[in-house]
Parts: C-alpha cells; structure tokens; sequence
C-alpha cells in the first residue's frame, strides 16, 4: 500500500508513530516557514505539518503522499470537531502524484456551492465532499442490509434480463435497436414484473433483485429515467405475508443504518381514507391537517354556493391549519383560490378565528356557520379553517394540493422522524381520458378483490378493488406492490376489460399466458424504490444526491454528455435512418 493510515484514523495513541498518509490537499496554510495542510481521504482529514524547505508546487487539490511522525497538537490548537484534531503528522517527506494543471471549477472544501448542473458536470468532483461522499456510502450500508436481511429469510438473488420485452409498469419504454435483426428492437424493461412471476412459476418460491429499471417519463426530484428498484417476489402467500417480509426488512434496515427502531405495528389505511382525509394516496402525516366533513355546521346556509352543493349532495369539508392567522394573507388566499380554480372549484371558502372574532370569505352570510366550525373542529384563538365546497374528487384534490402546498412552507418543522404505513385496496382499474378505457391502477397482473370483481365487472369497474399496497414513507410512496393472477383465464379476462384485443394478448403477453397453463402457484410481491429509500434516510429532498452519476430534469447527463448522437455507420448497421425534423 502506498499508506499506512487513512486520513481518519490517527488518535493520541499514535503520537510517536512513523506514518505514511496519502490523500488530496484539502487546504494550505502558509505561515512563512511553516506550512499546515489538510489532507483529505473518502475517512476524513489530518493536518500535516511541513516544516522542511521544499521546492515543491503544493496546491489546493493536489494528490500526495506524506511520510512523517505522529504528535500531538498543542492544546489550544486542537480541533474539536475533527475526529484527528488532537493530533497532526510531522511530514518529513512529501511525494507529489498528481497536481491540478488548472483551477477546479470548484473546491469540495469551501461551503459555497456552484449549481447543481456544474456539480453534475463534474460529479467526481462533487464527490469529494463528504456529505456528497457519506450518502453514497449510506446507499452501499442500505443495500447490504437488504441482501443480508433477504438472504437470511430464505430469498435468493437473481438476475433478469436488461434486453427484453416491453412490460406495461405505466411509462414509455427505452428502446434498443436490434443490430441482428434490423427492424426490431429491445425494450430495456421498466421493471423485472414478469420475469419474477415466471421466477414463481419454476419454483424458485422467494426471489429478491436489487436491480436498475428504466422509464421514459416526465422527471422529477423523486424521479429518474434508470432507478433501482429492491424488487421482491414469493409464492404460497398472502398479502399479509408480503407486507410483513417487508415491514421487517424495513425495521431491519433501519435498526442497521440509523439505529432507528420503527413502530411494531404499522398502520393500514385504505386508499379511500386516504383520499378523504388527505387528498392523496401517500400522505406525510406527520403534518396533521386531516380533513373533516363539515356538512352539518352548514345544514340551513342560504348562501347560495352552500345550499346549491347541499341540494345537489355535494360535499363541503375542511381542515384547521394551527396558530395560522397572521400567515394567511390576501396573497396566499389568492394564490390558494388560483389552485382550487385550476383543479376545477371556483375557489375555497376559509376564516381566521383571533380574539374571539373572525375574518375570512362571504363572512356576512357564513358567520353563524363558521363559528359551528370552530365548535367542531375544536379550533382555538389564531387558527384557521379552510374550506372546499364540491365534488367529492375535487374537494380532495383541491385540498389536498393546499394542504401538501402548506406543509412545504410554513410546516416543514414538523417533519421530523419517520412516518412509514401502508395503503391498501386501491383502486383495480382507472379510467384513461387519454386512451379513452380503463387501465389498470397498478399493473395488469394485479389480482382484483374477487367479490368486487364478480359484483362489478359487468357495470362499473372503478368499484373494483385490487389486492395491491403502497408502502408509505414520510409523504413519499417507497414501494408498491400486489397479490397476482395466477391463473389464465382471469388473466385473460382482466386484460379484455381493458380493452386489448386477442392479437394484442397473444403478442405482448402470450409467454405469461402460456406459462400460467403449466402449474402457477399463488403468488405475489413488492417493488421499493431504493433510491426514494435512500434519500429519505439520508433526509435529502432530491433522489440525485443519491446516484452516483444521476440524470438532470431533462434527462441529460452533464458530465458524458449522453444522451449524444452516433456515426453514421452505427445507424447503417442498425438499418435505421432519421427522420426530417
Ligand atoms: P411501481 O411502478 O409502483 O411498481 O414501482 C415501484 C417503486 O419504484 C419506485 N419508482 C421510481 N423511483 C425513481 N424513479 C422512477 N422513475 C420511479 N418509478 C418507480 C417507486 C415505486 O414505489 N413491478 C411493480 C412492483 C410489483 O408489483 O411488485 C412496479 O414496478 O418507489
């Protein structure tokens, strides 16, 4: 080895001690005859000390190797915060390997940071930060901790191909031309969805994959077009089988890496409790604002937009937003009232409750009201109450998109600790204005709650459950996963709700079919997104400062420059000509 020690190993104990560090000069201190510098490894820093003449161009950034003594500092220079602050390395010799030929773009030591696309372009500078650094070694501890927990419940690890078929997880697919057979192409696979039933299928009873997927869809901080995925599959089970392999992996994880012990019983909420109480299907809780129907404080409003609704069964429900008046300006009602516009309300109803008085919209005619309000929700002095009068879906999606609107500004306090629990019975299918059908909520190989779907398959398939779950984990939804079909015939049936032909079946999914016919044992599974894992145990908002290499929002890596065009002679060979535009 070119060392002896790491950058954050010396102690006290090794003064005396001859040592060789080596590392990148993190900064340098010239005091005339005496130079102090930090050499920095992925383990820390050590201050060296060069006292010798040298005619050596140390610089900022610089890869060396420094053999000297180990003392200790004197007192009052000690460094508290560092983990080798009580000590420093004489340096007798210093070995330069490589020098900046040039400034960095920027320097991992200064808390000054250029933007995200810079420190994209160069990653490997970024890298050099320790924090940037301490999260991917996070990511490496939570991976182990899965395979090691995984393999310790009887699961084994296999690997399915990335040149596939196309499988239908809701996203466009990546393609890959075919070089042998021109004209056709692989879609490298959204997710291994179908391989891991077929995984069942042979037998292999408890599959597990720590393993990259790839959609092109619209991106966002929480998503990337390739991910990673700890996909997860058994047999012989039910859907409590699954949720429990899972909730113990995750404790296990957690107990790991953090040293956090998550609840003994998670909570099972239904998708419709969900969408009632929050407005969305992957709440943070840890907010409250839980919605209520208030209906009844309204009963005999004459006020028009109130007794239209209430004629009609619309709904009219709200939540109280704590110690909240002096926030609730005239911009934020407006911006507020912009939001239920364009998620199809005419605006929100709301009140202030300070001193005992009120202040708030069509206060003339809903004072009486409100004040019933304020005996309903228990609301105390400076509170506020918003309201949303309609359509049970809109009144939902307009306050939950306030609610999650608020928490981000003004309540990010609270969301301290993890509040991970599941969703389950959602929806089977969801109507697609797009494609003019249903589709299925999860994926088609979801198995239906199979009284709903002999109740409704005929008349209204959105009454339909799946025996699907989300796990939830502090407003992000982690995992999602179901019980399958593992039969044919309801396979088949499933697919033909959703409108796809006989051709369409045999061409896409004839190898399932076919495979369901030789011996399907019941089986199900679950999906987590270990970069959305990882980001919130490393309490990052963006899942980019957990990858690596990561894309930007517009899918481009800034650092290769991919994705990039090729020669003329690779489209020849792939048969492929570009089109015009
Ligand atoms: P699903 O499509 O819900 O299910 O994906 C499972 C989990 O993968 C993560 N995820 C993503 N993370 C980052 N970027 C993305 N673009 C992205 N898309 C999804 C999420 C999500 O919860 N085959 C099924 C699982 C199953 O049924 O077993 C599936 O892929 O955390």
């Amino acid at each position: 080895m070119l060392r002896t020690h790491t950058c954050g190993e010396l102690r006290v104990q090794d003064v005396g001690k001859k040592v060789i560090l080596a590392g990148w000069i993190d900064r340098i201190r010239d005091l005339g005859g005496v130079k102090f510098i930090m050499l920095r490894d992925r383990y820390g820093l050590t201050q060296v000390v060069l006292s010798f003449e040298n005619q050596i161009d140390l610089r900022r950034e610089s890869v060396v190797q420094v053999e000297g003594t180990v003392r200790e500092r004197p007192k009052e220079t000690v460094n508290r915060e560092l983990a080798t602050g009580e000590i420093e390395v004489l340096a007798e010799k210093i070995t330069v390997f490589s020098s900046p030929l040039k400034d960095l773009p920027f320097y991992p030591g200064e808390s000054k940071l250029p933007s995200e696309d810079v420190r994209l372009k160069y990653r490997y500078i970024d890298l050099r930060r320790k924090e940037a650094m301490d999260r991917i070694i996070m990511r490496h501890k939570v991976t182990q901790a899965v395979r090691t927990y995984l393999s310790s419940q009887g699961f084994v690890e296999v690997e399915t191909p990335f040149l596939t078929k196309s499988t239908p997880e809701g996203a466009r697919d990546f393609l890959v031309p075919s070089r042998l057979k021109p004209g056709t192409f692989y879609a490298l696979p959204q997710s291994p969805q179908l391989f891991k039933q077929l995984l069942m299928i042979s037998g292999l009873d408890r599959y597990f994959q720590i393993v990259r997927c790839f959609r092109d869809e619209d991106l966002r901080a929480d998503r990337q077009p390739e991910f990673t995925q700890i996909d997860i599959e058994m047999s012989f089970n039910t859907r409590e089988d699954v949720l429990h392999a899972t909730e113990n992996m995750l404790k296990y994880v957690f107990k790991q890496v953090l040293e956090v012990e998550l609840p003994e019983k998670l909570d099972y909420l239904t998708y419709d409790y969900c969408m009632n109480t929050y407005g969305s299907d992957k709440p943070d809780r840890r907010i409250g604002m839980e919605f209520k129907d208030l209906s009844h404080c309204f009963k005999d409003s004459q006020y028009q937009l109130i007794s239209n609704a209430l004629a009609q069964k619309d709904v009219i429900k709200g939540f109280k937003v704590e110690d909240f008046s002096e926030k609730m300006t005239r911009k934020l009602v407006d911006e507020l009232d912009e939001i239920a516009k364009s998620l199809g309300l005419g605006g929100i109803l709301w009140f202030a409750f300070h001193d005992n008085s009120l202040r708030g919209s069509a206060l003339k005619h809903l004072e009486k009201n409100y004040r019933e309000v304020i005996e309903n929700l228990q609301m105390k002095q400076k509170d506020v109450c918003i309201i949303a009068v309609g359509k049970s879906n809109n009144v939902n999606s307009v306050l939950g998109e306030i609610r999650k609107i608020l928490g981000e500004r003004f309540f990010s306090h609270l969301k301290t600790g993890f509040d991970v629990f599941w969703v389950i019975d959602f929806p089977m299918f969801e109507y697609s204005e797009e494609e003019n059908r249903f589709v299925a909520q999860h994926h088609p190989f979801t198995m239906p709650n199979l009284e709903d779907f002999e109740k409704y398959k005929d008349t209204d398939l959105s009454k339909i459950r799946a025996q699907s779950y989300d796990i939830v984990i502090n407003g992000f939804e982690v995992g999602s996963g179901s019980v399958r079909i593992h039969n044919a015939e309801l396979q088949k049936e499933v697919f033909k709700l959703m409108q796809l032909s006989e051709e369409e079946i045999k061409i896409k999914f004839g190898f399932l079919l076919e495979a369901f016919q030789y011996g399907a044992p019941p089986h199900g599974g679950i999906a987590l997104g270990l970069d959305r894992l990882v980001a919130i145990i490393c309490d990052v908002s963006s899942i980019r400062d957990v990858i690596a290499f990561p894309k930007t929002s517009s899918g481009v890596c800034p650092l290769t420059g991919a994705p990039d065009i090729v020669t003329e002679r690779q489209l020849k060979e792939l048969k492929i000509k570009l089109g015009g535009d």
